[in-house]
């Protein structure tokens, strides 16, 4: 037995339903690794999670990655070793811990140029970016992509990867101060949600063209207008809900708007196995190495002020990564 903090829900609600526990962590089990976590991402769907949005069963921890050091191993492992640093992003919600035990084929080794900073703040995201632009629509030189929230943690990488790979990116942000962070992380221009007619403006931003890919996290807020930039037969991605759930939507209304393609991916489905996670991981890592991806942190907060974390980000407060340290 280690002792070991993580974060227990009891509740959904706001922020304080959070509450940091003490207690007991078993040896690992067959197939599981013990890791000493010494970085916990940020991601939005633990709001979703932590609202009932996306219910869990109660209680329940939250987070879905982190970074650390492997401190034991149980039956069975192969591919980790006691001593390696790791890092992982799907293996069940808990991730909001000092210490867990995580089945071993969710764990990726780090190269050295990855720290453990680096990872719990880029792998959710960045695996996310990986398959929306290698996946969802293979992005190549030419390409007109709209990404909405740039200047967050999705949608910097986006942006950054979707440049370094010749796109041209118009990015969105919905919150003041934003603005050049998108900037920065490769957008052409930015334009401004709260612009009652936003679609009009990122039209003049490209001289009336129209994007091939939209990338569309918002929800609620966005995705309808969102169909206004689509060029005929282009890709709308709806890919979260920060200000709520998409609508729904008829296809007939796809076809009125230029036979559009709508989706709705998930990071999950994408890693199911142990070979295509590491494979994609790889990926990343080259992405970093070549700097098409850079790690940028907005926020630290220790495990404790978990809360302050979430209220944080659901503040639109934080340009970039937030980070819990355990
Ligand atoms: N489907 C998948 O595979 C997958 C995987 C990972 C993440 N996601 C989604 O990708 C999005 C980005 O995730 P992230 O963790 O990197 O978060 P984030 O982008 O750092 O934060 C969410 C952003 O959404 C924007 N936003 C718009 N309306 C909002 C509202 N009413 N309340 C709060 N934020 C609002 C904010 O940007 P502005 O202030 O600039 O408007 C905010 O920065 C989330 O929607 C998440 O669920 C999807």
């Amino acid at each position: 037995m280690s002792a070991r903090r993580s974060v227990v829900l009891t509740e959904f609600g706001p922020p304080r339903v959070m509450s940091l526990t003490a207690g007991d962590l078993p040896e690992p089990a067959a197939g599981e690794a013990q890791i000493r976590q010494t970085a916990v991402g940020f991601n939005f769907i633990d709001v979703y999670q932590r609202k009932g949005a996306y219910p869990l069963p109660l209680p329940t921890g939250l987070g879905f990655e982190a970074a650390g050091l492997v401190e034991a191993v149980g039956s069975g492992v192969t591919g980790v070793a006691v001593g390696d640093r790791v890092a992982y992003m799907n293996a069940g919600v808990g991730a909001y811990a000092d210490r867990r035990n995580v089945p071993a084929d969710k764990l990726v080794v780090l190269p050295d140029m990855v720290s453990d900073e680096a990872a719990a703040s880029l792998l959710f995201k960045g695996m996310t970016a990986q398959y929306l632009l290698r996946k969802t629509h293979a992005v190549r030189d030419g390409d007109l992509l709209l990404v909405h929230s740039a200047a967050g943690g999705v949608g910097q990488i986006l942006t950054r990867w979707a440049t370094a790979l010749g796109a041209t990116v118009i990015g969105t942000t919905g919150s003041p101060g934003k603005r050049e962070a998108a900037l920065a992380a490769g957008c052409k221009a930015v334009v401004d949600l709260n612009d009652a007619d936003w679609p009009k403006a990122f039209l003049a931003a490209t001289d009336g063209r129209k994007a091939r890919v939209v990338y569309d996290a918002v929800g609620k807020d966005t995705l309808i207008p969102s169909l206004d930039c689509a060029a005929p037969f282009g890709l709308v991605v709806s890919y979260g809900a920060a200000s709520g759930p998409a609508p729904a939507i008829e296809p007939e209304l796809l076809n009125k708007k230029g036979c559009l393609f709508l989706t709705r991916p998930s990071v999950f489905p994408h890693n199911a196995d142990a070979a295509t996670f590491r494979s994609n991981a790889a990926d990343l890592f080259d992405a970093i190495g070549r700097g098409h991806v850079r790690v940028d942190i907005g926020a630290r907060f220790p495990l404790e002020r978990v809360a302050d974390a979430h209220e944080a980000a659901e503040a639109r407060r934080v340009a970039g990564a937030i980070l819990m340290i355990p």
